[in-house]
């Protein structure tokens, strides 16, 4: 039996920018809860078109927008967060698409909103874009991995954001037991200091709250 997801925060409000389209159609989500989905207009339309006879289980809302727009986040931002005080945002599989400056001005964009409390978001130390770039490299040519800091989880701290939680990869893959056996001996390796991974090949789920 797998273990059971670990949850840390009990949102009243989610913004999620890009994850799996199965959450809000979940019975683990509450009827209450508002689920929020921003993307760029043609994935988006796409979702909308495979998922047309799909019944949420939560109050879910697709927004169709380019988050590297400044200006267009910002606005998004304040619309969907409005009066709340609870909001989770999670940026599953989007960061890493991002340069440096585009990470760090979405990281101050979100800090500015008071009521974002959470952040949840994956993580790659720059070793482990430099494997992927190696052996991934034909395949990623139209969307390069580029946002791996050196100073992993301390890029975040400096903007004003406080790591909760970190989990790497490994582990939970080990404790959900969807680690390939090629890997599995490397899990008893030591893990590498989260504010400064190295050259490990490493990446994490971060949960950031408001410093
Ligand atoms: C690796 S996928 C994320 C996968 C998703 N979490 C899932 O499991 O299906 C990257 C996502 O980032 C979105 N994306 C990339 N650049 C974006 C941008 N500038 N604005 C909005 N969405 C963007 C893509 O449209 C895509 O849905």
């Amino acid at each position: 039996m797998h273990p059971k997801p670990e949850i840390h925060v009990r949102p009243s409000r989610v913004i999620e920018a890009l994850v799996p389209s199965a959450p809000p159609n979940s019975s683990l989500v509450p009827s209450s809860l508002r689920w929020i989905e921003a993307d760029l207009r043609a994935l988006t339309e796409e979702k909308e078109r495979l998922l047309k006879d799909a019944e949420p289980r939560c109050q879910l809302r697709r927004i169709k927008v380019d988050l590297a727009d400044s200006s267009a986040r910002v606005a998004m931002l304040k619309e969907v967060v409005g009066p709340s005080t609870d909001v989770l945002v999670m940026t599953e599989g989007l960061l890493v698409y991002l340069d440096e400056a585009q990470v760090r001005s979405l990281a101050m964009d979100l800090r500015n909103q008071a009521g974002i409390r959470w952040w949840l978001l994956d993580l790659a130390s720059p070793a482990l874009l430099k494997v992927m770039g190696k052996r991934m490299g034909s395949q990623l040519a139209n969307a390069p991995m580029k946002f791996g800091p050196v100073n992993g989880v301390a890029f975040f701290e400096a903007l004003g954001w406080r790591a909760t939680h970190v989990q790497s990869m490994m582990s939970a893959a080990s404790r959900f037991r969807r680690l390939p056996w090629t890997m599995k001996l490397f899990r008893f390796l030591p893990e590498p200091n989260p504010r400064s991974p190295g050259r490990i090949p490493w990446s994490a789920v971060v949960q950031l709250g408001r410093a």
